[in-house]
């Protein structure tokens, strides 16, 4: 063919493309404006009062007329037990629409009164484990399952996932969430995200932000430093946020620096929307903030539950001019705009009906995936097939947690204890056994701390078993069914085996079993620390265990100002700085029992031949991995990055990681991973900026974040520096400031 020919042909498909491209833009652009255009008129027929009711929740049920009322209960009794609905105006044709918990899986009522139909939802694994799995996609396959879950049952925004960082190991909501490192944080998020809203439903990413422990969430100040916000606390959620666009945001309980989250506009304008590009609505956590017009002024769009006097105190701030119905009007426009994205809105046939089973299937195989080899001396596991099986453990020894208690628990049908799991897997279960099983279980929830004592520590009775099961010669394995980690220091060397099974849902038996028996090779990796001991975690300043009288839970120690008086109560200093977990460890050479990114399997693996670059703003790495064992299994591939020592950095950052399809014995792939060379920068809060300096970077190809295979170094050419508004600043000099290690060692 001639050079005319071809190049007339590229221009008319440019020209194709390029009228394709631009009509399609001009669709969505026409479609955006008129749906402007249809809120815009909505609002303009909104009376004042009904404008300061739509931002507030249904659990206030102040009302203009009965019909008002006869519609929020309509729209409440439409699913029972999800967690909080919007007004509906149903004279301007605006539905109600119904938003429900959580994490774990779809939190509804199962029964409903005279009615025989049940309405169970699946218990999928908690969020510890599915970031154990390192593996976006098993984490969007199961988003895609419990999204169908939301549609099926007509729900349309469900308030997952929660994503804030494990700063230390007794938060009670650590099994919502993924990582003390903000990328598993945020790629974790991100994925949970497009699964959920594949199907047309909407997600709430939670708890904006630094909502780091549980005492006294509703009246403590999170202080952190802006440094410290930027790459760890914030991160995950600008990850989210970018990479997925979740529907809305939910903020969290806690003051940060100063103003509570859903009243600092620093935080939801300037950093969420102006920065990030958040398009969506945001909504308070239930009861969350106290100064309702401060709220609507800083965008936080929604208030749940709602109470009557924040719909009192909205309205009298614009009659008294201190809030301008202008921002009022943006609140409402963002709530209307989901509202117009719903299956409710879009008039959605949903069946009740959604295939438990074949969620079922997901929540087990994917719990496989997440369930962490800690050890596994001479090859215990996986047992002999029909092995005689001894379990020990606390009343019931068979009973296992499919998940945490409060807002991330599922009403599921069932959840497979341990005697089941096993002898459905072909086990006996027998006193004489040579093979011990010690199940460690403990539960967790919203509202409470964990403990050191009984909790992160084994209690006397389980250091007992573990003992007793050895010096009676039996093989040791033991199990740790539990949402947060716990101290293994002092007695895994009592152990032939060690598996970490985190809440792994409503299959929980079978998921222990199947790696047990080794129907399921381990592939997940420790994303969290753990730690030596507890008195070794960085973060001291948490939530003291002797708490002041009054002090016990969540909602205790009220009050309308906000005080500075009991450290850890009123407030927190987070003065680790970017010190969170592994951060610390690897820095300042602290020991730890199990490192951050650890994970066994029953089969080995070699990994040759790494490279990495820069190349056009991007950074590009490669490496070949072998199954060289003797069984089918998954390799995670962790990439971290080790700045120079000195320059006052962790020495080692997680940028990457990627986790193999199954490799057959014998058989290798290349494992390619990319991510942009912005990401070298840190934090400069001097100059507001994220900066990397112009130079040689390492990047070390790790097994864990202990423990490095290979190093190769990128040279960034040009400096990097990309400014941000300097904002959310601690206030007066109440916090204590810069970071210094010295404290913590
Ligand atoms: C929790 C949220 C939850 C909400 C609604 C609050 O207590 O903190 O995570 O989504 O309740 O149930």
């Amino acid at each position: 063919m001639k050079a005319s020919k071809i190049s007339t042909i590229v221009i008319v498909v440019a020209l194709c493309f390029a009228a394709g491209y631009g009509i399609g833009r001009l669709i969505t652009s026409t479609a955006e404006d008129s749906e402007d255009k249809k809120i815009t008129s909505i609002i303009s027929q909104m009376t004042l009062e009904e404008k300061c009711h739509y931002v507030i929740g249904t659990s206030s049920r102040k009302c203009e007329s009965d019909q008002e009322l006869e519609d929020i209960l309509a729209i409440k009794r439409t699913v029972p037990g999800v967690a909080g609905t919007t007004r509906p105006i149903s004279r301007l044709g605006i539905p109600g629409i119904l938003l429900a918990d959580g994490p774990a899986g779809l939190r509804i009522n199962p029964t409903r009164e005279g009615d025989e139909n049940t309405y169970y939802c699946t218990g999928f694994p908690v969020g510890a484990l599915l970031a154990s799995t390192w593996d976006p996609a098993a984490i969007e396959k199961v988003g895609e399952a419990m999204g169908n879950e939301v549609l099926e049952y007509g729900v349309d925004v469900l308030l997952a996932p929660g994503l804030n960082i494990k700063r230390n190991p007794l938060c009670g909501r650590n099994f919502e969430y993924y990582s003390e490192d903000p990328l598993i944080v945020g790629k974790s998020a991100a994925a949970m995200v497009r699964g959920v809203q594949s199907n047309g439903v909407g997600t709430s990413i939670k708890h904006f932000a630094a909502n780091n422990a549980e005492i006294n969430r509703l009246f403590s100040d999170s202080r952190v430093s802006v440094k410290a916000l930027r790459e760890i606390y914030l991160k995950g959620f600008e990850i989210a946020v970018k990479e997925a666009q979740p529907w809305t945001v939910m903020t969290s309980y806690n003051y940060l620096n100063g103003p509570y989250t859903s009243e600092n506009p620093e935080l939801l304008q300037t950093v969420l929307r102006d920065e990030w590009g958040f398009k969506g609505m945001v909504m308070s956590d239930w009861g969350g903030g106290q100064h309702p017009r401060l709220q609507i002024a800083a965008g936080n769009d929604l208030i749940e539950s709602g109470k009557d006097w924040q719909y009192e105190d909205v309205l009298a701030a614009v009659k008294d001019g201190s809030l301008s119905e202008e921002a009022l009007d943006k609140c409402v426009a963002r709530i209307l705009k989901l509202t117009m994205k719903t299956p409710r809105y879009n008039g959605y046939e949903y069946s009740s009906k959604p295939d438990l089973e074949a969620h079922a299937a997901v929540s087990r195989e994917i719990a496989g995936q997440g369930v962490v080899l800690l050890k596994n001396e001479g090859g215990v596991l996986p047992l002999e097939e029909g092995a005689a099986v001894k379990v020990y453990g606390r009343n019931n020894p068979y009973k296992l947690y499919a998940g945490g208690t409060g807002s991330g628990d599922v009403h599921k049908t069932h959840t497979i204890y341990l005697d089941e799991g096993l002898e459905a897997a072909g086990f006996t279960l027998n006193d004489d056994a040579d093979i011990a099983v010690i199940n460690l279980r403990r539960q967790a929830g919203e509202g409470t701390d964990r403990h050191v004592a009984d909790d992160f520590n084994l209690t006397e009775a389980e250091q007992g078993w573990i003992s007793e099961a050895r010096e009676a010669g039996k093989k040791v394995v033991v199990v740790i069914n539990s949402g947060g980690v716990i101290e293994t220091a002092s007695w895994k060397d009592k152990a032939d085996a060690i598996v970490m099974a985190w809440m792994p849902g409503q299959e929980a038996g079978h998921v222990i079993a199947d790696v047990l028996s080794g129907k399921v090779n381990p592939s997940g990796c420790l994303p969290e620390t753990f730690h030596e001991s507890y008195e070794a975690v960085p973060a001291q300043n948490f939530p003291a265990m002797e708490l002041p009288e009054g002090v016990n839970n969540s909602f205790y120690r009220e009050s309308e100002v906000q005080l500075h008086e009991v450290p850890n109560v009123d407030y927190q200093d987070y003065i680790e700085g970017v010190y969170v977990g592994y951060r610390y460890y690897t820095t300042f050479n602290v020991p730890v029992s199990y490192p951050f990114g650890y994970g066994l399997s029953y089969t080995t693996f070699e990994m040759s031949d790494y490279k990495a670059r820069i190349s056009g703003g991007t950074v590009k790495a490669s490496v070949t991995v072998k199954n060289t064992g003797e069984r089918a299994g998954r390799k995670v591939v962790q990439i971290y990055l080790s700045r120079p020592e000195g320059c006052g950095a962790p020495v080692r950052e997680l940028k990457a990681y990627a986790k193999t399809a199954e490799l057959a014995p014998g058989e290798s792939c290349t494992v390619e991973l990319k991510f942009p060379a912005a990401d070298l920068a840190s934090f400069d809060e001097a100059s507001s900026a994220w900066v990397a300096e112009a130079g040689d970077y390492t990047l070390s190809l790790c097994e864990d974040s202990a423990t490095e295979l290979a190093a190769a170094t990128v040279k960034l050419g040009k400096t990097y520096v990309k400014k941000v508004a300097d904002v959310l600043h601690t206030e007066g000099d109440l916090f204590i400031g810069t970071y210094d290690p010295e404290k913590l060692l």
